[in-house]
């Protein structure tokens, strides 16, 4: 496995791959990496010749109170994890390499579906995640990208950035990877104390309560309060809970195919999760 810390370097070593016309998969990353990034190298690993993971903390996506400085760096235990599930390239550049001194023009904004669930409490969250997502696909130039279904949001809108700037690339969602206990895994669970990361596999519990609700017929809104009624009672902060199409319009009523959405805090800790409702007709 190579590491890569220039842009140039990177090209230099994807060259003779895509001048043999090898299927390059991509996975971007923030680095402290668990399984749940290590199944996106293995599901790339599946399609794709080659695969290049990037570590990268990307500054832009990060609000000015939240965790930017202390967000966990990792490269040496992230490398040991790439190299043993066959990651062929890491891409891992310096604040300075992705973002010239000199001030930038250019913005990317993905409007409409980045403004509810996680956009509301993040603002500008979104336009970080699609700045940072376009100048690595136009970095990397891969043909397919891999992202974690638990970030649901973020996929759609990478989706949608790619279809709507006719990107030549194809971004595939990857189910998410759980602990044990049924707990989305995220770099941000290290966070939780030992009393808060015994709480934490509530929020997954409370979807499936309201998965099976669904399915017996009870009406959307009223599953939707009391989720987060159990969930306050139980010493979450609650930052949203929300049903949307899988295409994040909007819903006010089960409509057969729905995503709810949870974000809540555990002390310091923000958590994110969601489930798909199919039940067919
Ligand atoms: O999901 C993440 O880790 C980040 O938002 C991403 C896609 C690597 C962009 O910085």
């Amino acid at each position: 496995m190579k590491t890569e810390t220039t842009i140039h370097g990177l090209a230099a070593s994807l060259n003779p791959a895509r001048h043999a016309k090898k299927l390059i998969g991509f996975v971007p990353t923030m680095g402290n990496l668990h399984e749940g990034h290590l199944n996106l190298v293995r599901e790339a690993k599946k399609i794709c010749d080659l695969v290049v993971v990037s570590i990268f903390v990307n500054p832009t996506q990060f609000g000015p109170n939240e965790d930017f400085d202390n967000y966990p760096r990792t490269l040496d235990q992230d490398s040991h994890l790439l190299a043993d599930v066959g990651c062929d390239i890491v891409f891992a550049p310096a604040v300075e390499q992705m973002f010239a001194k000199e001030p930038r023009k250019t913005n990317i904004q993905v409007t409409e579906i980045t403004q509810g669930l996680c956009g509301h409490a993040r603002p500008g969250h979104f336009d970080g995640v699609a700045l940072i997502v376009t100048k690595l696909f136009n970095i990397v130039q891969p043909n397919y990208a891999f992202f974690g279904q638990k970030d649901f949001q973020q996929l759609v809108i990478v989706q949608q950035l790619v279809r709507d700037l006719n990107m030549p690339l194809e971004v595939i969602g990857v189910p998410t990877t759980r602990a044990e206990d049924g707990l989305a895994l995220s770099s941000r669970n290290g966070y939780l104390t030992v009393e808060e990361r015994a709480l934490a596999p509530q929020i997954y519990a409370s979807l499936n309560h309201a998965k099976v609700f669904l399915e017996q017929g009870e009406a959307l809104k009223d599953i939707l309060e009391k989720m987060k009624n159990d969930l306050t009672t139980s010493g979450f902060e609650i930052d949203y809970v929300e049903a949307r199409t899988p295409e994040l319009e909007t819903v006010l009523h089960f409509d057969q195919d729905i995503v709810l959405f949870v974000a809540a805090r555990l002390g310091k800790t923000r958590l994110i999760d969601n489930l798909r409702v199919n039940v067919p007709t």
